[in-house]
């Protein structure tokens, strides 16, 4: 008996789907009992990179979500409608979802996963975080046994190839967008990219899944790229460092009381960060990602791989069906979904504001040239309970002295009210960068 795929989407990651399921010759056995019963696509006159059948291929996408013989929907189509409709319309037809769609997933996660509990179906995601990285199932099986304490990512190609060009080629933030732009590297609105906005997405999500609780979306921090000039580049390579943008989930340090673990606090953040250049993610270049996760017992382990593609995402899509395809074929009964599986989780994260954060900070200030100012900053530090680790002027940028400081680890409250009182001071100009330090 066949599995039957309904497919809504057909253009990179549903294409690279589509020609696996084709050709599912050396790879694992299950594929060969999955067929692609329909295809769900927007414009029937587009040319396609792979051949269908043409009476497979159909704009009405609700019916192949209706479809009494289709067995799996897998959503490759993106945004948030009407893919959050057809999910859910997919899942009250009791259809098992595969989906890429990170955005859908992070908003609307709450109300598709009760759904899908509810009609006693799986909706597996591997493809939404790290493209072809197997993140996913890893954090639900593999590392069980951990209790986790971080997750720190380069979950974001774009930004991550934007920030290795600028390393590289001593290029401005906005020149080097612009030609990733002409090269493909970069959509034409980059928005989601470069303002940190997917990475927030995928933070979420494999925060909810390392720490068992829904993650409300916009109490995850999220800072972007557009700010990271040439000159802090070089300033952090001079100071044995490398800027990435990081998403970091991590427990607040904080003991966990067996009768109320529930009680404890998370920091979800996206910035861009200062990595010390031997730190396993500082390599981590182009459009590749790397997710670190720290548990314990197992201590350190990295995921790597390519965060995108046709081929590479296709792979993740296809592991999970491979996965739904097992369940169905075991027989195994629907409403009894299996743990390693299914999400279940109902409650809410507790997740701490960024004022709470305990961190290391990179400043680089543009003062008056003239005797005392290094002083008043230390001052104005000290009195906000920030130390610092080092305090020099490096310079002169348009006739002010450029002054950098690298803090020890401070409270970001305690360091933001320093910055504020340090902004009313005479000699001080401006502020043009202040990054958080791994
Ligand atoms: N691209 C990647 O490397 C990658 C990596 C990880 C995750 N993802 C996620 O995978 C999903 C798909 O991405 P993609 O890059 O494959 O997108 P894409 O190339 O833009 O393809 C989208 C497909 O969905 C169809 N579609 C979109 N809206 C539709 C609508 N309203 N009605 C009918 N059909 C519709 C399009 O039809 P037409 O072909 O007729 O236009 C197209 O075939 C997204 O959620 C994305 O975030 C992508």
């Amino acid at each position: 008996m066949a599995f039957k795929v309904g497919l809504l989407g057909l253009g990179t990651v549903g294409t690279g789907t589509a020609q696996i399921l084709l050709n599912p010759q050396g790879r694992h056995p299950l594929l060969q009992e999955i067929e692609i019963h329909r295809v769900g696509v927007r414009s029937l006159d587009k040319s396609r990179e792979v051949k269908l059948p043409p009476e497979l291929i159909t704009t009405d996408l609700e019916s192949i979500v209706s479809d009494p013989a289709v067995d799996i929907v897998v959503e490759v189509m993106g945004g948030l409608e009407p893919a959050r409709s057809l999910i859910l319309k997919a899942i009250a037809h009791g259809k098992h979802i595969v989906t890429a769609n990170k955005a859908a997933i992070a908003r609307y996660g709450a109300e598709i996963f009760t759904a899908a509990e509810e009609a006693g179906v799986y909706v597996l995601l591997e493809a939404a975080v790290g493209g072809g990285i197997p993140v996913i199932q890893p954090l639900k099986q593999s590392l069980g046994a951990n209790r986790i304490k971080s997750i720190t990512g380069i979950v974001n190609g774009t930004t991550n190839y934007i920030l290795t060009r600028m390393q590289t080629e001593g290029g401005e933030f906005g020149d080097i967008l612009a030609d990733a732009q002409k090269l493909g590297y970069a959509e034409a609105d980059p928005t989601a990219d470069v303002d940190g906005l997917d990475a927030a997405d995928k933070i979420a999500i494999l925060a909810s899944l390392a720490f068992a609780g829904r993650i409300k979306l916009p109490e995850v921090y999220c800072e972007g790229i557009r700010q990271v000039s040439a000159a802090d580049i070089a300033y952090a390579q001079k100071l044995g460092f490398t800027i990435k943008l990081l998403a970091v989930a991590q427990r607040e340090d904080k003991a966990l009381t067996a009768d109320n673990p529930e009680s404890e606090t998370l920091q979800v953040r996206v910035h861009p960060t200062m990595v010390p250049q031997t730190h396993p993610l500082a390599s981590i270049n182009g459009v590749y990602n790397a997710i670190l996760v720290e548990g314990e017992p197992i201590g350190q382990v990295m995921f790597f791989g390519p965060g995108a593609g046709s081929g590479p995402t296709a792979s993740a899509v296809i592991s999970d069906i491979l996965n739904l395809a097992a369940v169905l074929k075991t027989g195994q009964e629907t409403h009894r979904l299996h743990p390693l599986l299914s999400c279940i989780h109902q409650h809410y994260c507790a997740i701490a504001p960024i004022s709470e954060l305990v961190t290391r900070f990179y400043a680089r200030f543009l003062t008056n040239d003239r005797p005392g100012v290094i002083g008043s900053l230390g001052t104005c530090f000290g009195k906000h309970k920030v130390s610092l680790e080092s305090i020099v002027q490096i310079g002169f940028r348009d006739n002010l002295a450029e002054i950098v400081v690298v803090t020890h680890d401070v409270r970001e409250g305690n360091f933001r009210q320093a910055l504020d009182e340090i902004r009313t001071l005479e000699a001080v100009d401006s502020i043009p960068s202040i990054l958080r330090v791994l």
